[in-house]
């Protein structure tokens, strides 16, 4: 028997269930994770409050009867986490969950594309702000090189693992140079790149409105150099605007979470690597699943908390923000799952 439609207060369903599979990462960007913080005595969640494999499917299955339809596999840097593969294998089982897909930095996708694939993932996100290595070094806390990058797209892209996106977070005055660029290099090998507003998510990344390069301005500078036509979005709940090369040679997307909130069609719930589930990304408190989960709960009284956080929910940060001015609330992005 399907299940009644889920609706939040302001008549949203879910739709999107966003997973994060570690809070650790093998980058320290600026943005999200600072090196300054994120040293080497930082304490990350240890293992034992980690969800299992077999418990992030058992709630992904619960949550797909609820209503969601695509499932994203965040973190933190998801290939950090050893066995995805594994999990990978599980998710693509549960029938009714389409669109596999995974956010990564990218680095070692050399060594696991290959294998996520033959699991069942359908499609990748790589992280990459820069073409130019001084910048993208910066950003990125020096962990990596743009080659170890584009080494991670060219084994995405044999093994399949497409529409290959690209998410370029812009900064004002750090990468705004270079995004011509990265637009140009994109377009001429048939990848789509997001540029993505700069966000106040978290306390930490010292954000500030005049770090961020609004949407408008980024659409016009990439036209004055490529010529764009506006698209319209593939779904509601799509985070990106999208764009058209006026030459027919694909397509870009422009992430505006700050300057064009999208809260109003937002059908995303988050699962955090220690069990709770967010309504918003930039939630303060999550609702414990994992007590439940691990104390013996049935799937029906798991998706009876499930169903009673959603029809609760009210949560709009990004509309309230640009209103209001940013606020000093909220979780770190890569606990929540970006
Ligand atoms: P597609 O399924 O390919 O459209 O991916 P996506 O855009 O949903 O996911 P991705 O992980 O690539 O995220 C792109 C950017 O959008 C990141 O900076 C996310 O933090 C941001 N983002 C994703 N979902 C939300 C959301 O619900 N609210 C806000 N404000 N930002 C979001
Ligand atoms: N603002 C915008 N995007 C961000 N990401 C991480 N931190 C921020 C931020 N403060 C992006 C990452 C990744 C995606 C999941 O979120 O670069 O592409
Ligand atoms: Fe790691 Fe992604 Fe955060 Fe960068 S943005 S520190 S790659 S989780
Ligand atoms: Fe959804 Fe919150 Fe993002 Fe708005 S700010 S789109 S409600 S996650």
């Amino acid at each position: 028997m399907p299940e009644p439609a889920l609706l939040d207060t302001r008549r949203r369903p879910l739709r999107d269930l966003r997973i994060s599979i570690t809070d650790r990462c093998n980058f320290r960007c600026t943005y999200c994770m600072p090196a300054e913080v994120f040293g080497e005595s930082y304490q990350f969640l240890p293992k034992a409050q980690m969800l299992t494999f077999e418990e992030i499917a058992r709630l992904t299955r619960i949550m797909v009867r609820l209503g969601a339809l695509k499932v994203r596999l965040t973190g933190g840097e998801p290939l950090v986490r050893q066995n995805l593969d594994e999990l990978v294998r599980q998710l693509a089982a549960i029938e009714g969950a389409h669109d596999l897909a995974l956010t990564t930095n990218g680095v070692l996708l050399p060594r696991y594309a290959q294998a996520l694939k033959e699991a069942g993932l359908a499609r990748v996100t790589i992280s990459l702000d820069s073409l130019d290595n001084t910048v993208f070094r910066q950003m990125n806390g020096g962990k990596a090189n743009v080659s170890e990058v584009i080494a991670g797209i060219q084994a995405a892209e044999a093994a399949g693992l497409t529409p290959i996106k690209i998410n370029c977070v812009v900064q004002r005055g750090v990468n705004d140079h270079t995004l011509v660029d990265l637009a140009r290099w994109c377009k001429d090998r048939g990848y789509i790149v997001r540029f993505i507003e700069y966000m106040d998510v978290g306390t930490r990344n010292g954000w500030r409105m005049d770090h961020v390069v609004p949407a408008k301005e980024i659409a016009a500078r990439i036209h004055a150099a490529l010529p764009l036509e506006k698209v319209a979005r593939n779904y509601d709940s799509e985070t990106a605007l999208r764009f058209r090369y006026s030459d027919g040679g694909g397509e870009i997307g422009i992430i505006a979470s700050v300057t064009l909130p999208f809260c109003g069609d937002c059908s995303r719930l988050r699962l955090s690597t220690d069990g709770h589930i967010y309504t918003c990304l930039f939630a303060v408190e999550g609702t414990d699943l994992k007590t439940p989960l691990r104390g013996g709960a049935s799937d029906d009284e798991i998706a009876a908390i499930i169903r009673g956080t959603w029809e609760h929910r009210a949560d709009r940060y990004s509309e309230l923000r640009s209103a209001e001015g940013s606020h000093s609330r909220k979780i770190e992005m890569y606990y929540i799952g970006g």
